[in-house]
């Protein structure tokens, strides 16, 4: 059963230009946001309140929230890695953050310097601090499907992590495909997994890399599970720094394209988008590597 309506939670401006090897220019990322905006985006995740040199590419994070030409109804999450983050992400006056786990021990060392449990302690004040400001909290959760260094993943190893962000007060868990291996019939048995745990499937959403070309497909493995909620990033822009082997995410041209297809409810004017991810290819100085933006590009 396919849902009627998906909300893209657009990643690029963080998940894509952290991974650029060159730093955009932070009026370059405010133009990147207003024409995602201007496309019908109804969630532009923004950027990312992370150490600046674990992330130099994000660095700018406060003068980007700052410079921001709000669309009313749009939600612009950033990433926070721990409580100091989110000071910095509420001096800037976010009203959405996303803390971001992972499913692996080998990850959470990389990525946030700590150990599978430690990051959940550290992740439960954070969350707190966040609801009491007013302020909404997705968790993300890497390494679903498969880590670099440990391999396969158990399904009940992932879903007793997502339960643990659920349960400290995230809205979301968003399930990443961090290097891009999962295939669909790993995303639907994860997924039934999570419904076998008594998870509302509407708290779940995807975060699929396409480092193998199987996003799409695993897109629609989890549309047909009934998941609203897709990440993915204008033009396929994107990667993980700590996790060498990934590359970008999910085109939303890609997935804009095959959910008008299926009919399904999106509210993206594609050839905005189209032109936004051809104008970012220039100023990178690489053309998206998307197969939808390369058809329709003029
Ligand atoms: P650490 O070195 O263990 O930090 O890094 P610490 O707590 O020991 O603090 C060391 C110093 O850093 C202190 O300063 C802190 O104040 C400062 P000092 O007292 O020495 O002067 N500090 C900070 N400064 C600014 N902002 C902060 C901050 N935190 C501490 N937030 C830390 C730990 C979590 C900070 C580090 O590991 C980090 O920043 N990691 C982020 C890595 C990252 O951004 N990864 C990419 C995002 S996740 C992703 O892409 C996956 C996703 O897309 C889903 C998927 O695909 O799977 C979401
Ligand atoms: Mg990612």
């Amino acid at each position: 059963e396919l849902p009627e309506k998906v909300t893209i939670w657009e990643v690029g401006p963080r998940d894509g230009l952290q991974n650029e090897s060159e730093v955009v220019p932070t009026a370059v990322k405010l133009e990147f946001v207003n024409r995602l905006n201007a496309a019908g985006l109804p969630v532009v995740e923004t950027t990312s309140f992370v150490h600046p040199k674990w992330v130099p590419q994000l660095s700018d994070a406060a003068e980007v929230l700052d410079g921001l030409a709000r669309k009313p109804g749009v939600r612009y999450p950033a990433l926070v890695p721990n409580e100091r983050g989110l000071e910095r992400a509420l001096s800037a006056g976010v009203e959405d953050v996303a803390v971001f786990a992972s499913a692996t021990e080998s990850f959470a060392e990389r990525n946030l310097n700590s150990s599978f449990d430690q990051q959940f302690a550290a992740f439960r004040p954070v969350v707190r601090k966040a609801l009491e400001a007013g302020v909404r909290v997705r968790g993300y959760l890497s390494m679903v499907f498969g880590d670099p260094w440990e391999g396969q993943v158990s399904a009940e190893r992932v879903v007793s992590a997502g339960r643990r962000l659920l349960e400290m007060g995230c809205d979301q868990i968003s399930l990443g495909d961090t290097i891009g291996v999962a295939t669909p019939g790993q995303v639907e048995a994860v997924l039934r997994a999570f419904r076998a745990a008594d998870v509302p499937i509407g708290r779940i959403g995807v975060h699929f890399h396409d480092t193998y070309g199987q996003a799409l497909a695993n897109t629609y493995a989890a549309l047909r599970m009934g998941v609203s909620t897709v990440d993915s990033s204008a033009g396929g822009l994107g990667g993980c720094p700590y996790a060498g082997s990934a590359t970008g995410n999910l085109a939303t041209e890609d997935l804009v394209w095959m959910l008008q297809g299926l009919g399904i409810e999106h509210g993206v004017d594609l050839k905005m988008l189209v032109d936004t991810s051809t104008w970012m290819g220039e100023q990178l100085g690489k053309p998206s590597p998307s197969p939808v933006v390369k058809a329709l590009a003029r």
